[in-house]
């Protein structure tokens, strides 16, 4: 079948989103710098320590022990490009009007499974898909929400003293820490599941990203029949 170049992402969110990938593997490298001075995490089952964040054999093949000073600098520096850079990208998606092909409709959370059984062949049925299907809709969004969590929780346990009533709104310091500390951890969760997503839409997907295009079947109409249209491509 006859395809056809369709645009799919603008230019600049295909800038700041790649520009955020980096940034974020600094803030979350250099955090860990700064964490090993005081891990205090782990994940329980009752009394049972299942998981520690993170073991000292984990610590050691980083190479992450005594570079607190080292981490913090990397993250009071890096934090201002990334909440820059983050800013931005909320600006624009509501500006441009994107932010309709992102933020979940009243039924993308009854929707969102059948993307699940559908990615899992469980069910043969194609959901709605859209720029963003459902379950991208729900996952893009949150992960945006979690950036403003982290940027928010961040400075309340930067500056405990003078935006004393942000730490308050999270709870105190030793809740606001908890909450950026988790948040954290679910980007990295996001990430893995991410990836995994974008290797399996294939790199057709992945370079919409890069280009901006995407390749789709052709739609012939009268005006243009499909061996005329400029953009037709194989
Ligand atoms: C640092 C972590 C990352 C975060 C927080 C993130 C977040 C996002 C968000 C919010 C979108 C929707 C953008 C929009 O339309 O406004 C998106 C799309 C996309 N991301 Fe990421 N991303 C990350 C890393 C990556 C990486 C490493 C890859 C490549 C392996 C990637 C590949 C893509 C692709 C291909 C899309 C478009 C998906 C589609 O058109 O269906 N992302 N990402």
């Amino acid at each position: 079948m006859a395809k056809q170049l369709e645009k799919k992402h603008p230019l600049a969110i295909r800038w700041m989103h790649w520009i955020n990938f980096p940034l974020l593997t600094l803030m979350i490298w250099s955090g860990m710098l700064i964490y090993w001075a005081n891990p205090v995490y782990s994940i329980y089952i009752g009394n049972y320590e299942l998981f520690k964040f993170f073991p000292p054999w984990f610590n050691d093949f980083f190479g992450i022990p005594f570079r607190l000073a080292e981490g913090l600098q990397l993250h009071f520096f890096f934090m201002w490009l990334f909440a820059t850079n983050g800013v931005a990208y909320v600006i624009y998606t509501i500006a441009s009007g994107e932010w309709r092909a992102i933020v979940p409709v009243p039924s993308s959370l009854k929707r969102a499974p059948l993307v699940a059984l559908h990615d899992a062949h469980i069910v043969k049925e194609k959901p709605p898909q859209g720029k963003y299907n459902d379950a991208q809709r729900i996952a893009y969004t949150s992960v945006i929400l979690m950036g403003v969590g982290s940027l928010l929780s961040g400075l309340a346990i930067y500056k405990p003293l003078q935006l004393a009533w942000l730490t308050a709104a999270f709870g105190g310091y030793q809740w606001a820490r908890w909450i950026h500390f988790w948040l954290t951890v679910s980007f990295v969760a996001f990430f893995a599941v991410h990836v995994i997503q974008v290797v399996l839409a294939g790199w057709s997907n992945f370079r919409s990203m890069i280009t901006g295009y995407d390749i789709v079947d052709a739609v012939e109409t009268e005006a243009e029949p499909i061996a005329q249209k400029d953009e037709v491509i194989a």
